[in-house]
């Protein structure tokens, strides 16, 4: 098990490239199995969780030319429409093969994902909205078996707003025959540029961004390239690491339209931000002031920021409210705080965090992806040594963090 050893108390400085976004890659390379054609993606990051979705693609007869941050995928010889439990188990987002299959062969076999640390994560729409869209589905022994002759364009109400649930919709209708409507559908940046990637394989969609997504089904689509956006989550996380450590840093190849209410929330706690084309520069000085946040689907404050503004309001001058509404359980970074000193009162879905003068360092434990970055940032503020253990949460999501944080000037380094 790799461990991350931080000395904590160096102000974030320097510049840093953000990578290409993972929740916009891992649907987009699904989009692969709805051609025969070549699609070749750019700016893809070096992630574990890519790593996975290209070995699950692979497996199906997707063939694949890798290169640093970029692949090209070919759809020309998929046999195996089937995502086993043992790949499906370690990323959800494996789902996300279901509507391309049935939609392209008429047929999948896809392992129910099972829940995670941060909730029971059902997918439930993704199965109403196919079923609505023709699709035979039955579930047995921890299966979806889903058949169709061709789905047929369906108008489908989300009554939960579900970003891969979206997603899974829009690739199906794509290739299904006539008109889908998918009504309060997710409006994540990521969507978007999922349907960038679809439009240009040739897929007829508009209204992405919005509450509803409009998708007129065509016979085929053929190959593309497309240029993945860059991650809001990895552009927030190192903002807000900068802002608790009291730094100045700027970010580059990233984008500041999809990261608005993270932008505020910042400046509210009294970072001064500037943004100039692709870059981002934030600069802190003294004592961030605790600042209340409220998950919800974007573009409110999004659920993926949680843990790390609640880490910068552990140090803050007052106290804050943390509400979230996405996730039944992602308040399990909150123990782990207080074994660093944090006073956190925790009552259902809400945090109370009073901010205290300073943080301890001491041995925590990773338990998902954005509680790890939420610890990193308490290492990098706390006094003396914070040790993060099953740091392979962390990897999944962020390429490279402690080598761009060492850039910065952090002073962490990876225990094998
Ligand atoms: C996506 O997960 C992201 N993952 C998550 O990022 C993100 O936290 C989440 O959206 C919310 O923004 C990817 O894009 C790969 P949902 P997703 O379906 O699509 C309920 C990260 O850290 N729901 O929008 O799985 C669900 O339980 C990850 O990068 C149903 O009830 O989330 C949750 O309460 C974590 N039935 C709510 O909807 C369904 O069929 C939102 O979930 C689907 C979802």
């Amino acid at each position: 098990m790799q461990k991350l050893a931080i000395q904590g108390g160096a102000p974030l400085r320097g510049e840093v490239r953000i990578s290409g976004a993972k929740n916009a890659a891992l649907p987009i390379m699904c989009a692969s199995l709805l051609t025969a054609d070549t699609l070749h993606l750019t700016n893809l990051p070096d992630l574990h969780d890519v790593g996975t979705m290209r070995k699950l693609l692979l497996q199906m007869g997707i063939t694949a030319e890798v290169a640093p941050n970029e692949i090209t995928f070919n759809g020309g010889k998929v046999e195996n429409w089937e995502a086993p439990y043992d790949m499906v188990k370690t990323m959800r987002a494996a789902i996300l093969v279901l509507g391309p299959l049935v939609a392209r062969f008429g047929d999948a076999k896809v392992s129910l994902p099972g829940g995670c640390a941060i909730g029971s994560r059902p997918v439930d729409l993704h199965i109403k909205g196919l079923q609505a869209m023709g699709a035979e589905i039955a579930i047995e022994h921890g299966y979806i078996h889903a058949k169709a002759k061709r789905l047929q364009g369906a108008r489908i109400f989300f009554d939960i707003v579900s970003v891969t649930g979206t997603e899974n919709l829009m690739m199906a209708a794509a290739l299904a025959d006539g008109v889908t409507v998918l009504e309060n559908a997710a409006r994540e940046p990521e969507v978007v540029d999922l349907a960038d990637c679809l439009r240009a394989m040739g897929a007829q969609i508009s209204g992405d961004g919005t509450d509803t997504v409009t998708i007129t089904g065509v016979k085929a689509l053929h190959g593309a390239t497309h240029r993945i956006m860059p991650d809001r989550i990895e552009s927030g996380t190192f903002l807000v690491a900068a802002a608790a450590t009291g730094g100045s840093i700027t970010l580059r190849e990233t984008r500041a339209d999809i990261l608005e209410t993270v932008l505020e929330k910042l400046s509210e706690a009294g970072a001064k931000i500037k943004v100039e084309g692709d870059s981002i520069h934030l600069e802190m000085s003294g004592r961030p002031k605790a600042i209340n946040v409220r998950t919800a689907p974007h573009p409110a404050f999004p659920t993926d920021m949680q843990a790390q503004f609640m880490a910068l309001n552990c140090i803050a001058e007052g106290s804050a409210m943390v509400v979230e509404t996405i996730f039944e359980n992602r308040f399990m970074h909150v123990q782990e705080l207080r074994r660093l000193g944090a006073q956190i009162e925790v009552e259902g879905n809400t945090s109370v965090v009073k901010g205290v003068t300073h943080l301890e360092g001491a041995t925590v434990m990773a338990t998902d992806l954005r509680a790890s970055a939420c610890l990193v940032i308490a290492g990098l503020v706390a006094q003396g040594e914070t040790v993060i253990d099953r740091i392979y949460h962390l990897d999944r999501g962020y390429e490279h963090i402690e080598s761009k944080l060492s850039q910065l000037g952090a002073n962490i380094r990876r225990i094998k």
